[in-house]
């Protein structure tokens, strides 16, 4: 279980600061799939990467079942089994795809297992297996490559920062089937969506407005109030002890 207990983010110095995280408490458990939505810039991006070490919460803490990591590296929280796939990838210049994807896994794959993963993101796998991380590759190739890299990583939790994003020519069934695989192994599935097809799949929603999840349910709860013109308000309304599960 990966436990968010009154995580807050500031930028900015005393009367400039602002909270870009207010005040997030919410427990993610294993063999749930869980999506998180709302508005561009609130705050779903710095949570994911508060919660990986990339950004550091300037309150609260983060545990790992009773272990707490608020002060781990990235490295060392992706040693106790938490992986990300960014919403922008970044380019490892100089790596190949198959260099990326063994010093991410830490694990030597055969060529087989290679063309494996990377056809499940709807890669030609040979083609890509020996091609250099550079700006030759599309965004939309870099983000498949980093779905990949983040599967053959297999850790427990994985958190997926808008997967869609510039994957516009490949079958949405097909990634909507790996999450649904991924959830079958038991893992903890964090997907940052706005994607309706990747909400209906989740287990439970949340919705993040100004920095706090103002909502989460099942999809039956949730979806009906975001397609509404007044969604904000009326999740607002609907209140409760949303972030506590
Ligand atoms: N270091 C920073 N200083 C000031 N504003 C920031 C900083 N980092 C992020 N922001 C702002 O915080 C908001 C949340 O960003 P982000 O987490 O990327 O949103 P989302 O992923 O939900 O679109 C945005 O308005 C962004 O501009
Ligand atoms: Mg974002």
């Amino acid at each position: 279980m990966l436990t968010l207990d009154h995580i807050q983010y500031q930028v900015g110095e005393n009367n400039t600061s602002k909270n870009i995280i207010e005040d997030i408490s919410f427990s993610f458990l294993e063999n749930t799939l869980y999506v998180i939505t709302g508005q561009n810039g609130s705050g779903k991006s710095t949570l994911a990467k508060i919660i990986m070490g990339i950004l550091p919460n300037t309150k609260g803490k983060i545990f790992l079942g009773k272990k707490d990591i608020t002060k781990k590296s990235i490295q060392e929280r992706v040693q106790l089994g938490l992986s990300f796939a960014f919403q922008q990838p970044v380019r490892f210049k100089g790596l190949t795809v198959k260099n990326l994807l063994d010093t991410a896994s830490n694990h030597q794959y055969s060529i087989k297992e290679l063309c494996e993963y990377l056809s499940m993101v709807g890669l030609c796998a040979r083609d890509y297996i020996a091609r250099p991380l550079d700006e030759k590759l599309s965004g939309g190739e870099l983000k498949r490559i980093e779905i990949a890299m983040t599967l053959a990583q297999n850790k427990p939790i994985m958190i997926f920062d808008e997967p869609e994003a510039g994957i516009d020519l490949w079958s949405f069934d097909d990634l909507v089937k790996i999450f649904l695989m991924l959830k079958q192994q038991g893992k903890t599935i964090i997907i940052i969506s706005h994607q309706e097809k990747i909400l209906s799949i989740a287990d439970q929603i949340l919705v993040m407005q100004q920095g706090n999840i103002i909502a989460h349910g099942t999809p039956t709860e949730i979806l009906p109030a975001l397609s509404t013109s007044t969604k904000c308000i009326k999740l607002v309304e609907k209140g409760g002890n949303h972030g506590q599960n």
